[in-house]
C-alpha cells in the first residue's frame, strides 16, 4: 500500500521535474529529480538494468526529511527516473529514511535496507535522531516496509555504542547463501566505527562484531561504508564527518576515505594494510559500490561536499548530482578509478594535436565544450629545463574561468574554481600531490556542463568538482610558464 505521504510525493515530482528542461541539468550524470539530492542509496543491479536510488527532498533544494529518490539505466549514463521509492511515513522513520543498500532475494524481489530516523526530545528540550535499521521489499518500482521493522536498534549495538548515530546498512550475500551487512555508529570515543551483523535470510539480523574502529584517526563518526573484495585485497570504504587533513590527505572537512587490506572470512577480523583518500578534489562523498553480472566493480558517489553546499547556481530548480560511474581496482595497495568503457560509446567529433609546444597562452581550434572527454599528455618542450608550471582554463568566456595547474618541481595539480562564477567565500580550491616524473604527465578530463572530473595517471588520483558557472562559457585554453609539448585528444560527448 503506498502511504499518503509517498503518494504526494510521487505527484509532486512527476509535475515540478516537467519543469526542467534537459540543458539545466547535467546530461549524462544523475541529478536530483527535482530539488535535494544526496548519497547515493541501493545501487544494484535487478532485472537487467541498473538501479540507483538516492537520498532526496523533493519539496526543496535544501536537506530535509530524506525520502528516497529512484532511477534506472542501461548503462549509467543515461537514466530514467522512476517514481520516488520511500517516504518517511511510519513510526520508527517518520523523520527521515537516511541512507541504505538493495539486494535481490532468491526469490526475485528485491530488499533495501534502509536507516529509519525518529526525533526524540531530550532533558534539555533539544531533539535528537533516533536511528535503527528498517528493510523494504518491492519489484523495481514499489516498495514495501517490511512489518517487523526495525530489524536493527540500539539492542544490537555493543556497549558505549551511539543510538543516535548508527547509520547507512550495506548489505551483501555470501557464497553460502547468507548475509553480511555493515553499518556505521560512534562509539564512546565520540569517534566512528564500522559494525557487521549477519542474517540467514536478509530479514532477522544478529550483531557479529566491530568491523573497524576509527579510533580518532580519520575524522570522527564514519558514515555510508561500503566493504569488497578486489583483486585479491579487502577494501573499505567510508566517509568520515569531521576530518582533520594529513599533508595532501582528507582535506575536505567531510571527506572519504579508503582503506585497504585483508579480511579473513573464517574469524572475520579486516585487517588494515593501507588508507587514502577515494577523491582528491572538492565535491566527493558517501560513494557507493555496485557488482553487476560482468564482475567490475563500480563506484558513484555524492558529487558534492557538505562543506561546500552554498555554491549554487541562482535559481536552480535542482540541488545534488552524482559522479561519474568509475571501476576500480587495486594496484600496489593503492585505489584507481576510472571512467566506465560505457562513455567511450557516447563519444562523438573528434579533434587531435599532437606534439604542440607553447611557452605562454595559447587556444587551439576545436578544443572547447561543456560536454567532452579530453586526453591531455604533456612534457617539457626541453628535456633540459623543465617548466615551472601548466595549466589548462574551461568553462571559459571573458567572465570565468576554472582551472587545474600542474607544478612540476612539487608534483602537485591544483584545480581552482574561484573564478566559476562563484558568489560564496568557501573553499574554491584543492591540491594534489601526483605521481610525476622529469615533468611528465598524462590525464584525462571529463566535462558535463556543471561538473569537472580528472583522471590522473589512468585513475591513481581523482579530482572532482561542480562548477555552476553560465553554460555558454566554454572556450578553453593553456598556460605555461617555461616550455610545454602536449599531446590531446578531445572528443564530444554526445
Ligand atoms: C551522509 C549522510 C548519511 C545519512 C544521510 C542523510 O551524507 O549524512 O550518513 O544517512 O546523509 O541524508
Amino acid at each position: 500500500m503506498t502511504s499518503q505521504t509517498l503518494r504526494e510525493a510521487r505527484k509532486y515530482e512527476e509535475a515540478s521535474a516537467k519543469l526542467i528542461t534537459e540543458e539545466k541539468r547535467p546530461s549524462f550524470h544523475l541529478s536530483a529529480r527535482t530539488g535535494w539530492m544526496n548519497d547515493p542509496n541501493g545501487f544494484s543491479y535487478y532485472k537487467g538494468q541498473y538501479h540507483m536510488f538516492y537520498q532526496y527532498y523533493p519539496y526543496d533544494i535544501q536537506w530535509g526529511p530524506m525520502h528516497w529518490g529512484h532511477a534506472t539505466s542501461k548503462d549509467l549514463l543515461h537514466w530514467e527516473y522512476l517514481p520516488a521509492a520511500l517516504a518517511p511515513d511510519e513510526f520508527y522513520d517518520m523523520d527521515g529514511c537516511f541512507s541504505g543498500s538493495a539486494i535481490e532475494l532468491p526469490d526475485g524481489r528485491q530488499l533495501l535496507m534502509y536507516t529509519g530516523v525518529v526525533k526524540e526530545r531530550q532533558k534539555n528540550g533539544g531533539f535528537s535522531e533516533v536511528q535503527t535499521q528498517c528493510i523494504a521489499i518491492g519489484d523495481g518500482v514499489d516498495y514495501e516496509k517490511y512489518e517487523k521493522n526495525p530489524v536493527l536498534d540500539e539492542h544490537d549495538v555493543p556497549e558505549g555504542g551511539s543510538r543516535f548515530d548508527f547509520r547507512d546498512p550495506k548489505i551483501w550475500r555470501k557464497e553460502d547463501g547468507t548475509y553480511y551487512c555493515i553499518a556505521g555508529n560512534r562509539p564512546a570515543d565520540g569517534s566512528g566505527q564500522i559494525l557487521l551483523f549477519t542474517s540467514p535470510d536478509g530479514f532477522e539480523w544478529k550483531y557479529k562484531k566491530v568491523l573497524c574502529a576509527n579510533n580518532n584517526r580519520f575524522g570522527l563518526m564514519w558514515e555510508c561504508p561500503d566493504f569488497f573484495k578486489l583483486d585479491g585485497k579487502w577494501v573499505l570504504l567510508t566517509s568520515p564527518q569531521d576530518m582533520m587533513p594529513q599533508g595532501f590527505e582528507y582535506h575536505n572537512g567531510n571527506g572519504t576515505l579508503c582503506l585497504i587490506g585483508n579480511f579473513d572470512e573464517e574469524t572475520e577480523s579486516f585487517t588494515e594494510e593501507y588508507s587514502q583518500s577515494i577523491d582528491y578534489g572538492i565535491d566527493f562523498y558517501a560513494p557507493q559500490t555496485v557488482l553487476p553480472p560482468d564482475g567490475r566493480r563500480i563506484m558513484i558517489g555524492w558529487m558534492q561536499n557538505w562543506d561546500t553546499c552554498s555554491l549554487r547556481a541562482v535559481d536552480q530548480p535542482w540541488y545534488g548530482q552524482m559522479s561519474l560511474p568509475r571501476e576500480l581496482s587495486v594496484k600496489n595497495g593503492r585505489l584507481y578509478q576510472y571512467p566506465i568503457k560505457e562513455l567511450e560509446d557516447m563519444r562523438g567529433k573528434k579533434v587531435s594535436y599532437e606534439n604542440v609546444s607553447f611557452s605562454d597562452t595559447t587556444r587551439l581550434e576545436g578544443i572547447k565544450g561543456r560536454k567532452i572527454d579530453m586526453e591531455i599528455e604533456i612534457c617539457p618542450a626541453d628535456a633540459e629545463e623543465i617548466y615551472t608550471k601548466f595549466a589548462i582554463r574551461f568553462a571559459q568566456n571573458e567572465n570565468y574561468y576554472t582551472s587545474l595547474s600542474f607544478r612540476p618541481h612539487e608534483s602537485i595539480l591544483k584545480i581552482d574554481r574561484k573564478f566559476s562564477g562563484s558568489r560564496r567565500a568557501i573553499i574554491h580550491q584543492r591540491r594534489n600531490l601526483v605521481n610525476s616524473k622529469d615533468g611528465k604527465l598524462k590525464f584525462r578530463m571529463i566535462l558535463d556542463r556543471f561538473s569537472v572530473e580528472v583522471f590522473v595517471n589512468n585513475g591513481e588520483n581523482v579530482m572532482s568538482a561542480v562548477i555552476y558557472t553560465d553554460i555558454d562559457a566554454d572556450d578553453i585554453s593553456f598556460i605555461a610558464d617555461g616550455k610545454v609539448c602536449m599531446n590531446i585528444i578531445k572528443y564530444d560527448l554526445n
